[in-house]
C-alpha cells in the first residue's frame, strides 16, 4: 500500500522540465547572493532596449533546474526598489528559486491607463533569454507584483494565452486592475472584465482595507474603473468555471479573511487585510509602510507558488 504512494510522491517531486540553459556554466561575471547582489541585464524587446535585475541564489547549480519568480514594481518605482520591497532575493523567503525584477518603461506597466508598451512581449522575451542561459524549470515560472505591477501580474499576463502556457501561477499585492468605464461611470461591482483565459488560472491576491490609492471596494480612478476585490475575484472564479461563492477562513482574530474559490485549497485565493494601506504586506515596517501588518505577502506567495506547476 505504501509503495505506490511513495512512488507517486517521488515522481511528483522529480517532475520538471529543464530549460536549454541547463548544463551551461553561469555567464561570465554573474553575481550570486542576496538582495543587492542581483545582475542588471538587458535585451531588445519590440525594438526597444529593456532591462531587468536577475537574482541568482547562492546555491545555484547549472545541473539543477529551478523555478523563476517575476516581481513587477509599482508605478513610479524601480526594479531595485521592488527587490528590496518584495524580498524574493532574501534567503529568509526564498533559498532556491531565481527571481527577476523587471524595469518598466517610464516606471510603469501595460495595464496602466498611460502605458503604451507591450510588456507581455517583454515578459515572454525575458523568459526566453533567461531560460536559454540559466537552468530553469520551465514548469515553475511565476508572476507577482505591487499595484500597477500587480495589475500586470493578475489582470494582464493571465489573460494572454501565450503567457499562460509559460507561467504557472499569478499573484499580486494591492493590484490595480483597471477596466473600461461603462457609459462614463464605474460600476465597481459589475464592470465587465474582458479576460478569457485559456485554462483555469491559479491566482492569489492580497489587498488592504485601508488602501486609499487602489481601494478594496474599487471605484473611478484616472478615467478608468477599478473593480471591487470581490467582483475581481468572483470574475476569476466565473472564468475558471468555479462557483462564485467562497470558503472564508478568519485569521489573526478576524482581522484577515482568506477567501478560497473552487473548492480547491490554494487555487484561487484572496486575502483581505484589515488596516493595511497601499502596501506590500509585511509583519515588519518596509519602504511602503513604517508599521507592520499581520502577515508577510512574500511568504504567502511562496507557499502558493509551491503548489503550482504547469504540468
Ligand atoms: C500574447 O501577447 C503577445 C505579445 O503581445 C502576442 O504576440 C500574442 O499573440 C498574445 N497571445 C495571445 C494568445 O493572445
Ligand atoms: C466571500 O464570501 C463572503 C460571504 O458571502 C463575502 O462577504 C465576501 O465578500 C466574499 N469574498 C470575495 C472575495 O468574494
Ligand atoms: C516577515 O518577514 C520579515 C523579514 O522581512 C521577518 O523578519 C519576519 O519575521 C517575518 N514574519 C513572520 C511572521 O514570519
Amino acid at each position: 500500500m505504501l509503495f505506490p504512494i511513495l512512488l507517486t510522491l517521488l515522481t511528483t517531486a522529480h517532475a520538471l522540465t529543464p530549460s536549454p540553459g541547463c548544463g551551461k556554466a553561469l555567464p561570465q561575471g554573474t553575481s550570486q547572493g542576496s538582495t543587492g547582489a542581483s545582475n542588471t541585464l538587458t535585451l531588445t524587446s519590440s525594438g526597444r532596449t529593456r532591462s531587468f535585475l536577475l537574482h541568482v541564489p547562492t546555491n545555484y547549480s547549472p545541473t539543477s533546474a529551478r523555478g523563476l519568480i517575476f516581481s513587477f514594481h509599482g508605478r513610479t518605482r524601480t526594479a531595485a526598489s521592488q527587490e528590496v520591497l518584495s524580498g524574493f532575493s532574501d534567503p529568509f523567503f526564498n533559498r532556491d528559486l531565481l527571481a527577476v525584477y523587471p524595469q518598466g518603461v517610464d516606471n510603469q506597466w501595460q495595464g496602466d491607463p498611460e502605458a503604451t508598451t507591450d510588456d507581455v512581449a517583454f515578459t515572454l522575451d525575458m523568459i526566453d533569454y533567461i531560460s536559454a542561459r540559466y537552468c530553469v524549470d520551465t514548469d515553475r515560472i511565476y508572476a507577482t507584483g505591487k499595484s500597477n505591477g500587480g495589475g500586470f501580474s493578475a489582470n494582464i499576463l493571465p489573460c494572454n494565452g501565450t503567457a499562460t502556457q509559460r507561467i504557472a501561477a499569478f499573484a499580486s499585492n494591492s493590484g490595480a486592475y483597471y477596466q473600461e468605464p461603462v457609459s462614463g461611470t464605474c460600476p465597481a461591482e459589475t464592470v465587465p472584465i474582458p479576460c478569457l483565459p485559456s485554462r483555469p488560472i491559479p491566482l492569489l491576491t492580497l489587498h488592504g482595507t485601508a488602501d486609499t490609492t487602489i481601494p478594496y471596494s474599487g471605484g473611478s480612478r484616472r478615467s478608468k474603473c477599478l473593480p471591487s476585490l470581490p467582483h475581481f475575484l468572483q470574475n476569476w472564479a466565473f472564468v475558471n468555471n468555479f462557483a462564485t461563492s467562497n470558503a472564508t477562513t478568519q485569521l489573526y482574530g478576524n482581522r484577515v479573511q482568506k477567501y478560497e474559490f473552487g473548492g480547491q485549497e490554494g487555487f484561487l485565493t484572496g486575502y483581505r487585510v484589515e488596516g493595511l494601506g497601499h502596501s506590500w504586506a509585511s509583519t515588519v515596517g518596509n519602504s511602503d509602510s513604517g508599521v507592520g501588518t499581520y502577515l508577510n505577502a512574500t511568504s504567502v506567495m511562496m507557499e502558493f507558488f509551491g503548489k503550482h506547476t504547469l504540468k
